[in-house]
């Protein structure tokens, strides 16, 4: 089987094509971080005019890298939400052209699902497991059941992790994005100098809240001496901040644990994705805390974690794999929750 991915939910314009077998064949990814990087984090409708310029040359040099015709091909898979709309239809429309021209399967990918399924391309890992997902968009705990079964154990209320690292790296005047940027400054930092707030931690339930923190940080530079803060104050407080993270994603593993051993027994996998399962700090002390709490980690390679067309396809091939196909006026979703029991969450900026 063999399956074309396009991504262009949000700033990455990506094709990709990958193999029943897991073998990815294709797998490009276009940035567009120098065009955001002034405005400190994405712009829609650049994004938007970005997909448009780049996406049909993507799609024709990954068809080339693999080898292959249109005709070769089993199946178009495009994210069709959740995501920034303008891009999702981008995306969307140029899947459809192909699927329609040369008479192949549509399959409309939620972004969410793409990531969810990431850990089973390329190594075998069965149902169920637990999703951590950490990325610019969401931050939300899933149990993966089977493809197209998702519950929603937790998501935030408020800003998504990766959305935290950002803004705590422009308080701070790194660069866009914040979490590599945070990352690396704090490899150098004292995670014990500044003592900051811990949210959610202690409370019952799997969900998240990061706009405490985030005032803490602001607060904290704010009370620093020089402007900007010195190099050593700044590396100090990003190590405080990974680790204060790093201790609310524990506490809140500790419920979802539970809940997943409730639903289906002991042991398992903790799986995390998005963006900022990058982060090397934070790997290791989720590798510990899945550790504590009877998990074994599952991390894919970072490539994978942060987005790219080949977790698009790999989406498509499993959901193909059931039969599970789109018309052609299949619509973009902007908003998509994966698990449509869950109750919306509080809060603005949440996208599902
Ligand atoms: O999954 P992704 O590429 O796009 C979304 O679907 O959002 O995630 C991007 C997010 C950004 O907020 C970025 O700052 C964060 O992932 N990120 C990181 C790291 N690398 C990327 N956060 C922390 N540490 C990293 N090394
Ligand atoms: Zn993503």
């Amino acid at each position: 089987m063999l399956v074309l991915g396009i991504e262009t939910s949000c700033d990455e314009t990506a094709a990709a094509v990958v193999e029943g077998s897991g073998r990815v064949r294709s797998n490009i990814v276009l940035s567009q971080l120098d065009e955001h990087r002034p405005y400190g984090g994405v712009v829609p409708e650049i994004a938007a005019r970005g997909h448009v310029l780049h996406l049909d040359r993507l799609i024709i040099r990954a068809m080339a890298e693999a080898s292959l015709d249109f005709a070769d091909l089993d199946g178009v898979a495009a994210t069709a939400g959740p995501g920034l709309i303008g891009g999702l239809m981008v995306g969307l429309t140029t899947a459809k052209a192909i699927a329609a021209v040369h008479e192949l399967p549509l399959i409309a990918v939620n972004h969410l699902e793409a990531h969810a399924l990431t850990p089973r391309l390329g190594q075998s890992l069965a149902f169920p497991y637990l999703l951590l997902l950490i990325s610019g968009g969401h931050c939300q705990f899933l149990m993966v059941e089977d493809v197209g079964a998702y519950r929603r154990l937790g998501t935030t209320l408020d800003d998504a992790l990766g959305e935290a690292f950002d803004k705590a790296a422009r308080m701070m005047g790194l660069p866009y994005p914040g979490g590599p940027a945070i990352e690396d400054a704090a490899r150098s930092g004292d995670a014990d100098r500044f003592d900051l707030p811990r949210p959610m931690a202690g409370r019952p339930g799997c969900d998240f809240s990061f706009s405490g923190l985030k005032t803490a940080v602001r607060k904290t530079i704010t009370d620093l001496p020089g402007s900007p803060p010195r190099a050593r104050d700044v590396a100090d407080l990003c190590a405080s901040f990974q680790a204060a993270v790093a201790d609310v994603l524990e506490d809140r593993l500790g419920h979802a644990a539970a809940a997943f051993h409730g639903a289906h027994g002991r042991g398992g996998a903790l799986v995390v994705a998005g963006g900022v399962a990058a982060n090397r700090y934070l790997r290791q002390r989720l590798a510990a805390s899945a550790a504590r709490f009877d998990l074994g980690l599952v991390a894919p390679a970072p490539a994978l974690c942060t987005d790219n067309a080949a977790i698009v396809a790999w989406a498509g091939v499993e959901r193909l794999r059931h039969g599970f196909t789109d018309p052609l006026d299949v619509a973009a979703r902007p908003r998509w929750p994966l698990d449509p029991e869950a109750k919306p969450a509080i809060g603005a900026g949440v996208k599902a």
